[in-house]
């Protein structure tokens, strides 16, 4: 696995390993965010997690760890995954997310060839790809064809047509995901849901880009973990699959949510929404998202589990039982200069 120290994968190791007794986890991660000391410091309290750190770029330690460990299943979630970031700083987007993952594939192809395995190589890709929806046309099913229109989801899209040209030309058992955007526990505070939380915590005002009408599709972490788990155990090599949590809504509105929420857990003087400032918007800012999901609720029976309001009060409630880890974040000097760089770029004080 790579990236595993981050959101998603965090959540998807703890969750494949207690799904599974007999899988052992080798998690390469470079560790680019603070709070990835204590992430690991969580998954090493499981028995079957091997940590090593590293740049998924880097084919002699990619290689060696492969062969080290006998790795038969590669699910690669490590990325630069910021879109804003993408925006401001678009090289290491390409480097990692690019390079990094047919460094990977690659690297895959020629162990699994010299160990005369059939290996299994799942790339962690995004609803991104398919480019910017109007809040009329249908919802992206996994022939649409890609659109991507960031720095970020054009080297999504990219890393995705290399492993599908690996499944092509190599036949290696490729799958792949396109994932709607997630919430829960540990993610980075620079993404809406958990800034709006450690903002709505601090007192600070909380930036809605443009008019705030843009569309995302919520989908709580868990429900994308357990999909990716039964892709992994039943999908078809050569397939993609769309995991979205058919829960569209703007950003406003989900913003709003947040704060009535914070009203009723931790009552102040004024409303919490009076923190709301619309601020200049994203460059290309994509008007929305949207999946169709009838595949995998057709193959795999999957459908997610927990609507919006379970989804928050339970991310909203992991946030306030770890104020330490949101606060080495909020406290840390890498990510205080990306908050004044991102500010600066956008034109806000
Ligand atoms: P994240 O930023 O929390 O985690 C990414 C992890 O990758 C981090 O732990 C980081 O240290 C690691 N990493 C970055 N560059 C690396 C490199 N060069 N070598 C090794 N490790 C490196 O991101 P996330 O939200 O958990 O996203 C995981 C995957 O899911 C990504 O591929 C992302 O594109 C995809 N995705 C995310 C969402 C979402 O809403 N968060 C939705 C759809 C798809
Ligand atoms: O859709 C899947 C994608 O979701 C993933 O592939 C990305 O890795 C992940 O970062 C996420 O991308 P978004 O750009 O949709 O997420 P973000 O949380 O950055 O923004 C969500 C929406 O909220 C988007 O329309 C921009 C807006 N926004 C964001 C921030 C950080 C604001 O209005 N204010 C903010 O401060």
């Amino acid at each position: 696995m790579t990236g595993g120290v981050g959101f998603i994968g965090s959540n998807f190791i703890n969750y494949l390993l207690e799904k599974e007794s007999r899988v052992h986890v080798v998690n390469l991660d470079l560790l680019i965010y603070p709070g990835g000391v204590q992430n690991i410091a969580s998954l090493n309290r499981q028995p079957r997690h091997t940590f090593a750190q590293g740049d998924i770029c880097d084919s002699a330690l990619v290689g060696e760890l492969l062969k080290k460990y006998a790795v038969d299943t590669i699910v690669n979630f490590a990325a630069e995954t910021h879109v804003d970031r993408s925006i401001v700083e678009p090289d290491q987007f390409i480097k990692t997310n690019v390079h990094g993952t047919f460094t990977l594939l690659e690297e895959a192809r020629k162990y699994w060839a010299l160990a005369g395995m059939r290996g299994r190589f799942h790339q962690i890709s995004t609803d991104e790809v398919f480019g910017s929806l109007n809040p009329e046309e249908a919802a992206c099913t996994e022939r649409t064809p890609y659109h991507p229109r960031s720095p970020y989801s054009a080297s999504k899209a990219s890393a995705d047509l290399l492993a599908q040209a690996y499944f092509h030309t190599y036949q290696m058992a490729i799958t792949l995901s396109h994932c709607s955007n997630n919430y829960g526990p540990r993610q980075f505070p620079e993404k809406l849901i958990p800034l709006t939380i450690a903002n709505l915590l601090q007192a600070q005002e909380i930036p809605i880009y443009g008019d705030g009408l843009q569309i995302r599709d919520w989908l709580y972490v868990e429900d994308h973990c357990e999909a990716l788990y039964l892709i992994l155990r039943d999908g078809q090599a050569g397939e993609s699959y769309n995991i979205g949590g058919e829960n569209q809504m703007t950003n406003l509105e989900l913003v709003e949510r947040i704060c009535a929420r914070f009203d009723q857990l931790r009552p102040a003087l004024k409303p919490y929404r009076q923190l709301i400032k619309r601020v200049s918007d994203r460059p290309g800012h994509d008007r929305r998202y949207a999946l169709a999901i009838a595949k995998v609720r057709q193959i795999f029976q999957w459908t997610p589990k927990h609507g919006l309001e379970s989804g928050l009060d339970k991310t909203i409630q992991w946030y306030l039982d770890h104020l330490d880890w949101l606060d080495s974040i909020l406290t840390d000097a890498a990510y205080l200069q990306w908050v004044k760089q991102n500010y600066e770029f956008r034109g806000q004080g």
